[in-house]
């Protein structure tokens, strides 16, 4: 039975080890963040919607339509919290919310696996070759060790730690950054590999609560993803000024090739501190979160 309106909801994610090496197999880490918000709003329409395969929001759409056997005569309105293309799960999250979204206005139930395999069809279209950790991680509601094929673990910690989250301002390019990846051939592997030890090391420094070695980890990970080519000078200044101030580590965070920075701290006014700092460095906004 169909609604008046259907409504979809979705979080964001921050990855905080493992992006790019987890396309290629190694273990990935991260986090749900629950308070970035993405919402899909379907309404009846008298035109039917224009099916665009490039546009992942009417893959996602077209996906649920085509499953339920449902015709396009609606509109779609969203409505998200979630900054675009800045390596924080915006398009899988949107995604998500979307399918919900259809699935709700034509008032039919959709499980959990149905809903991660539509929006991964719908990653296919904003990412090449997804690894499938964004989506998994927006469907989650605690932190996540992933590995791509072999499917995810809860992690679950309570850290007297903050997480700063700081946008450059720039686009992320993450189907760009994975094609530069695949592109270097032979010569990404040892960076990968090395980036693959550095999450699982970040694991045991999670599980254990050793802040200054998750630090280091993400550190050293950010000259690893830096050497794969894939961060950008605005996010390296950024890094480089969060340590300068007092953070136990940090790196770039999604994609890359623009987008943000994550970095490590112990308390709550060393975090807004960092923050500051960060924004009057040129982070145009910043996000702080208990890990
Ligand atoms: C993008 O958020 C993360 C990447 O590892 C790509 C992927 O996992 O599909 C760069």
């Amino acid at each position: 039975m169909k609604k008046k309106i259907g409504i979809g909801q979705s979080h964001s994610k921050i990855i905080l080890m493992g992006e790019h090496s987890v396309v290629y197999g190694y273990s990935a880490i991260a986090l749900p963040l629950k308070s970035i918000e993405v919402f899909c709003f379907i309404e009846e329409s008298k035109s039917v919607l224009n099916r665009d395969p490039q546009d992942p929001v009417s893959v996602a759409i077209f996906a649920s339509l085509d499953y339920l056997g449902e015709e396009a005569y609606i509109s779609y309105r969203i409505a998200s919290g979630v900054p675009e293309r800045r390596g924080m799960g915006s398009s899988a999250a949107v995604a998500i919310a979307a399918i919900r979204a259809t699935f709700d206005y034509f008032g039919q139930a959709l499980s959990l696996s149905l809903l991660e395999k539509l929006a991964n069809q719908a990653e296919e279209v904003a990412h090449c070759n997804p690894s499938g950790l964004d989506v998994k991680t927006c469907l989650s509601d605690v932190a996540i060790h992933f590995v791509k094929g072999e499917g995810f673990k809860p992690l679950l910690f309570d850290l007297d730690a903050y997480l700063i989250i700081a946008d450059t301002g720039l686009h992320g390019h993450t189907k760009e950054a994975v094609e530069k990846v695949k592109a270097l051939g032979d010569s990404a592997v040892p960076h990968l590999k090395s980036l693959g030890d550095l999450s699982q090391q970040a694991e045991e420094a999670l599980l254990t609560n050793n802040l200054s070695d998750l630090g280091g980890l993400m550190t050293q990970a950010h000259k690893e993803l830096k050497q794969l080519g894939v961060s950008s000078v605005e996010a390296d200044e950024l890094v480089a000024h969060a340590l300068s101030v007092g953070a136990l580590g940090s790196k770039m965070t999604g994609g890359g090739l623009g987008g943000c920075l994550i970095a490590l701290t112990t308390t709550e006014i060393q975090a807004q501190m960092i923050a500051e700092k960060l924004e009057e460095k040129g982070a145009i906004n910043t996000w702080i979160e208990r890990l």
